[in-house]
């Protein structure tokens, strides 16, 4: 399982050197929640802050879009220094457009579905997704709660995958804890995302060793 701490529960006084302490700690990516306060109720930061913290790792930044028009902003968040791209499928933008401007800044492009939305709906677009997201809380706060009715979605990425022979990683976000990674992981997700878990932790490194081992059994 990789791991990739959700920033959105980190120190933002001490923004980049909470992102070097989650490399040190063996974070695999670092996700950063972009929230635009219409798409989602509550607002984080943008495209200039991901630039001035970009030099704290070397590790991918997985930028997880939760804003109306992704396709407005893809050129800041490509130039900013993003390595992958989700977006919501929800979103008012049009998808292959948005998949395509990632890729034309030779970014990872990834689809976010909702705890609502069908997983169907992201299909048509498989065959260009470097990553899948399967939101297991509704997005726009850390801290809520697994919804491990999600599964089935998760199950259903990896069937598809399968059969249509492609390698998109499947990624979880929400509620990922020490009580809830190995039924992710059951599943058939590869990343997870985990905010509240590694940074309420007294030290981030055993936790995210903890979390990986418990996926093992
Ligand atoms: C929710 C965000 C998540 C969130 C995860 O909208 O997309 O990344 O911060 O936080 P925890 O792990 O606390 O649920
Ligand atoms: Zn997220």
């Amino acid at each position: 399982m990789l791991i990739a701490p959700s920033l959105l529960s980190c120190d933002f006084s001490r923004f980049g050197e909470e992102i070097a302490r989650m490399d040190k700690a063996g974070a695999d990516m670092m996700h950063l929640d972009i929230m635009d306060a219409h798409f989602v109720p509550n607002l984080t930061f943008g495209a200039p802050v991901i630039k001035f913290v970009r030099k704290y790792t070397e590790k991918p930044f997985d930028v997880h879009l939760m804003i109306s028009e992704p396709l407005k902003y893809i050129e800041d968040f490509a130039k900013a220094g993003a390595d992958i791209i989700t977006f919501h499928v929800e979103s008012d933008s049009p998808i292959q457009e948005t998949i395509d401007k990632i890729k034309s800044f030779g970014i990872k492009p990834g689809l976010v579905i909702k705890p609502n939305t069908p997983v169907e709906s992201v299909y048509p677009y498989l065959s260009d997704l470097y990553m899948v997201l399967v939101m297991t809380v509704e997005p726009g706060f850390g801290g809520q709660s697994f919804m491990a009715d999600m599964m089935p979605k998760v199950e259903a990425l990896k069937a598809k995958r399968e059969e249509l022979s492609l390698d998109f990683l499947i990624e979880a976000d929400g509620g990922i804890a020490d009580n809830t990674i190995a039924v992710a992981a059951k599943a058939g997700v590869d990343v997870a995302v985990a905010g509240t878990a590694v940074f309420k932790a007294e030290n981030a490194e055993e936790k995210i060793k903890e979390l990986k081992a418990l996926c093992e059994v």
